[in-house]
This record gives C-alpha cells, structure tokens and sequence, in this order.
C-alpha cells in the first residue's frame, strides 16, 4: 500500500462521517481498513488489481461493567502460524486456521485461545486477536517479533510507555514452562493482552492441559491497570500526548 495514500484517505473519511463519530464516554469509532484482490480469474497466482476499502464503525464501551480479566486457553493440540509462513501480517488465512480452537475455548468456558510456536509447541506466541505480557519478578516479558506473530500496534504503545516509566522489559522468547515455573515459585505478578479493542485486557487464568496458571491474586494487577488508564488516557484527551500519537481533525 501507498502509505500517504492510505492515511489520506482516512483521514478524508473520517471527517466526511465525522457525525457518527460516537461522543460518549468509552465509546469509540471502529476503523477497518482492508484489501481485496479484484482480477476477475479463478486460480492461484497475485491479483494485479486490488480494492482498497475502509469500514467504519462506532463502537460502545469495551468494557461496560468495568476493566474486567478474562481466561484463556492453551492449545497444544491446534497451531495457527509458522515462522516463514504468514503469522506477522494480519491476512484471513490466520484467522480462518484459528476458529476451531476457539470454538474448543468457549466449549471449555474460556474466552480466547493462547498460541504456542507451531514446531515445539513450547514457546509462547500470542492470543486469539491480541499480544500477551507477562510480568514476572517485575520484569515485563513479551514475546519478541520474528515472523509468526502481529506486530500489533497496542503491543509497540505499551512497550513505549513502559520504557518511559522505567520498567524493565524483555521482548525475548518465553516458555509455557517457565511461566508456569513463576506461578508455582510465586514470582508470576500479572498477564496482559494487548490489542485496538480492549487496549489492556487482564488474564485471571491460563488453562494448559491439567494445570492452571493464576497471575498475583487473578485480579486486575497494577501495571495492567496504570498502563490502561494511561492509553485510554491519551486516546480520550484526558492526558498529555507525550509520543504525539493523536491527530486532531
Ligand atoms: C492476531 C492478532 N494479534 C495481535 C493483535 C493486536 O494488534 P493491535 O494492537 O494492532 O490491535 C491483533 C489485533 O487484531 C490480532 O488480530
């Protein structure tokens, strides 16, 4: 995609719609950007014409009864991508090769599925829609970017602003093993999703096989919470724009 064209253009059709953008507290408008390939062929090779389109939608509140954690389920049994395959880019592909595990979740009673690595199915990827942190022994832990996970804009912010706080911060690879090692020697303190929809979404509870992993107490922990108030923050207005992420229209 032309950068300037992209943004031009979304800039160009926000202000055209900017009557439905939703005013009230929490609510937000949703923006989708997406492409399809036009070429009228069937068969497998790159199209050369494209549409590029842009949905927009405004949103109620994410969290409506307050900021709430969620629980999460560990497959070893599914895998949505590989290193050389398309896990980086957010294409339906992944999308599609996730919808079956997270079918099993909710049968379980779990609201998203945490992706291992698809050869030792050891190494922690990330969620269903969302980047996970883990904070352990007040280090903050994410996994690092190398080809098979989103390289999702809310997980960059985070590890913005967290450096700005002063926080230690590890983008490295992290075992299943080793965060259930800190949750039985009592070193595990909290585990954060990260995405556009829910900012920071708390994680009460991973179910991997017969084990449970509790972070803290499986309440909201608090670099959870201050790093949500502090995005929601920044993208409502109420704080200093201190990385110059909002633009005004
Ligand atoms: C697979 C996946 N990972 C991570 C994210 C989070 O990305 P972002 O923070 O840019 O919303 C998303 C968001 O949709 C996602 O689908």
């Amino acid at each position: 995609m032309n950068e300037d064209l992209f943004y031009q253009g979304l800039i160009k059709l926000i202000d055209l719609e900017r009557d439905w953008v939703p005013s009230s507290e929490e609510t937000s408008l949703y923006i989708r950007p997406f492409i399809i390939a036009t070429d009228p062929y069937v068969g497998v090779r790159p199209s050369n014409t494209y549409k590029f389109m842009i949905i927009l939608s405004p949103v109620g509140a994410y969290y409506p009864e307050g900021f709430k954690p969620v629980s999460i389920y560990v497959t070893d049994k599914y895998v949505r991508a590989v290193k050389g395959g398309l896990g980086a880019v957010k294409t339906p592909a992944n999308y599609a090769a996730s919808l079956l595990a997270a079918e099993d979740a909710k049968k379980a009673g779990y609201t998203q599925v945490l992706w291992l690595d698809g050869c030792e199915k050891k190494y922690i990827e990330e969620v269903g829609t969302m980047n996970i942190f883990f904070v352990i022994n007040n280090q903050i832990i994410t996994p690092a970017l190398e080809g098979s996970i989103l390289g999702g804009m809310t997980r960059d912010s985070v590890l913005k602003v967290a450096k700005k706080w002063g926080l230690e911060i590890r983008e490295d690879a992290i075992t299943i093993d080793e965060v259930y090692a800190a949750y039985q020697n009592g070193t595990l303190q909290e585990i954060f999703g990260t995405g556009t929809a829910a900012v920071i979404s708390p994680v009460s509870e991973l179910k991997w096989n017969d084990k449970i992993i509790i972070p803290g107490d499986g309440k909201v922990g608090k670099i959870s919470q201050k790093l949500y108030d502090y995005i929601n923050g920044v993208q409502y207005g109420l704080r200093n724009d201190d990385f110059n992420w909002v633009t005004e229209l």
